[in-house]
């Protein structure tokens, strides 16, 4: 990788409070900067296409990053792009986007330093230090100059965050909702035309999508959750840790019975299901709730 980063990100609790700190510091203000990342899978390490709000062009990053809460390094490599939006058309076509990663980012620089107050889309706020090594000095000085900052603008320990915003996103709810989302718009649902779209998460993190698929023959349709768990027992797991239900003609969609079954199979009662749509807030129920008591395997050993 061409160029390295020293990072530490935290959660911010109190970002009022990091601002005036980063004021009183000296560090010189960079403005507002409005930015919209957009990852893709990639065969290794990342690779996001970053768009900034008000600037021509863009920037396509494909970087490693060791996940650590303590200053972690980061090589990457760093193309100017002419037209953003037309490749990032492409490498979805071809790669497919994993998550959008949209924030209000202040930014200041000290010593060398890059401090982005971050204000993430359905994430939250947060303070990340970045050092390049080309502007901040060698390794041992740039992780000297980040202690400093943690203690200027007391970062506790329980606020460190190891992953990236992408891996936060992906994590949440929103992340699941989009799956469902998408998999939705392709729903075959000509006779009663209500598309619907789900997503489960597997406990090794992935998510597995489906649609709802009728028949002329009305009995022989299946579920969107049905086809979920299908896509999900086929990539060979077989527990969730959380659902989606995304439906395009109403804002809550409640699994019918049978699926609340079929998930009851692979989840537990504490497992949520996120009923609504990616950008709001869903409404979420427990498989525990919405399935009083199910007939389970104690029910069938009984
Ligand atoms: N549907 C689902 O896909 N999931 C549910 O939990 C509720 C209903 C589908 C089945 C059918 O294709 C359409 O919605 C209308 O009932």
């Amino acid at each position: 990788m061409a160029s390295l980063n020293v990072e530490l990100k935290a959660r911010d609790p109190d970002p009022a409070g990091t601002l005036a700190r980063c004021l009183a510091l000296g560090a010189a203000d960079g403005g507002v900067l409005a930015q919209r990342d957009t990852y893709f899978m990639a065969r290794r390490g990342r690779l996001k296409l970053r768009v900034e709000e008000g600037a021509l062009g863009g920037e396509l990053i494909a970087y490693r990053r060791d996940d650590a809460t303590d200053a972690a390094e980061s090589g990457y490599v760093l193309a100017p792009l002419a037209a953003p939006e037309e490749l990032a058309e492409a490498l979805d076509a071809a790669l497919g986007t994993t998550v959008v990663v949209s924030k209000r980012r202040r930014l200041f620089l000290w010593e060398g330093v890059r401090i982005h107050l971050d204000e993430v889309e359905d994430l939250g706020t947060f303070v990340e230090f970045e050092a390049a090594l080309a502007d901040a000095g060698d390794l041992a000085t740039a992780r000297a100059k980040l202690a400093r900052l943690r203690s200027e603008l007391g970062i506790a320990d329980d606020t460190l965050v190891a992953v990236g915003y992408a891996d936060l996103l992906m994590d949440g709810p929103q992340a699941l909702l989009r799956a469902a989302a998408d998999a939705m718009r392709n729903a075959y649902a000509p006779y009663s035309r209500f598309k619907v779209g789900a997503a489960v998460r597997g406990v090794s993190g992935a998510l597995y999508a489906g649609a709802n698929v009728e028949n002329v023959a009305y009995p022989q349709g299946q579920c969107a959750e049905a086809s979920a768990l299908g896509a999900m027992v086929a990539a060979g797991e077989s527990s969730i840790t959380a659902v989606a239900v995304v439906a395009e003609r109403t804002e809550h969609c409640p699994p019918c019975g049978g699926c609340r079954q079929r998930l009851a199979e692979f989840g537990g009662a504490d497992t949520p299901v996120h009923l609504g749509r990616p950008g709001v807030v869903p409404l979420i129920l427990t498989l525990g709730e919405l399935l009083p008591g199910a007939f389970d395997r104690e029910a069938l050993e009984a």
